[in-house]
């Protein structure tokens, strides 16, 4: 259900209670967690990985409802660098992030691209909605890169407090019309 998807530098594989392991390593960092929703533990216990996949991710993706994506970059390192996801439902649609060593190389972009193919003419979504924090730049870069419209700022609880919220929506007529990114 969840398909494995490719693109010019990236793998992205099903997730899975193999990746626990990696993804407790690399997830909980301040840089990483600060700008994520209040329902992420913190600090973060040591069986927080397992526990996530285990009780969140793999139940989501059985029921149909979620999709989770393990992010590997061809050519190593054969770990996963990060994760994002897509779920039905009105408020939040898609959930990323990526380790501190691979930042600042769009990475997210393209597995962006990949993912957000899937949704719109794979699923067959009419619109994708996604909030961030309005403090968090480089999320918000790859919304507006991708074309999509700020339609609402509200209160969100982030793991470091409450703060101001941009709600994005990219509907998938916008995203078909759109030029490809260069
Ligand atoms: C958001 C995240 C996935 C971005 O991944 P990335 O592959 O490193 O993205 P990039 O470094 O290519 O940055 C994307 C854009 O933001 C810009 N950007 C990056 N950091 C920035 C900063 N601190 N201030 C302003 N712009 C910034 C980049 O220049 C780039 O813009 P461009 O494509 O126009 O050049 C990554 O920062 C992350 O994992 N953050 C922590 C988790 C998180 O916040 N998830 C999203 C919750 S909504």
């Amino acid at each position: 259900m969840v398909p494995e998807l490719e693109t010019a530098r990236l793998k992205l594989l099903p997730l899975t209670l193999e990746d626990a392991p990696v993804l407790q390593k690399l997830f909980p960092r301040w840089e990483i967690v600060r700008h994520l929703s209040s329902e992420v533990p913190w600090p973060y216990p040591p069986d927080g990985a397992l526990t996530f996949v285990r009780d969140v991710a793999l139940p989501g993706m059985e029921r149909g409802s979620m999709w989770f994506w393990s992010i590997r970059l061809k050519g190593g390192p054969s770990h996963l660098i990060g994760v994002i996801n897509l779920s039905v439902g009105p408020r939040e649609n898609r959930g990323f992030w990526l380790g501190l060593e691979w930042l600042g190389r769009r990475l997210m972009a393209e597995a962006c691209e990949a993912v957000m193919e899937f949704w719109f003419n794979g699923l067959g979504q009419e619109r994708l909605r996604v909030s961030k924090a309005v403090s968090n730049l480089a999320s918000r870069r790859i919304s507006e890169r991708e074309g999509a419209k700020l339609i609402a700022v509200e209160e969100r609880s982030y793991v470091s407090g409450r703060a101001p919220a941009e709600i994005w929506e990219l509907t998938r007529e916008d995203w078909n019309a759109r030029s490809r990114p260069n």
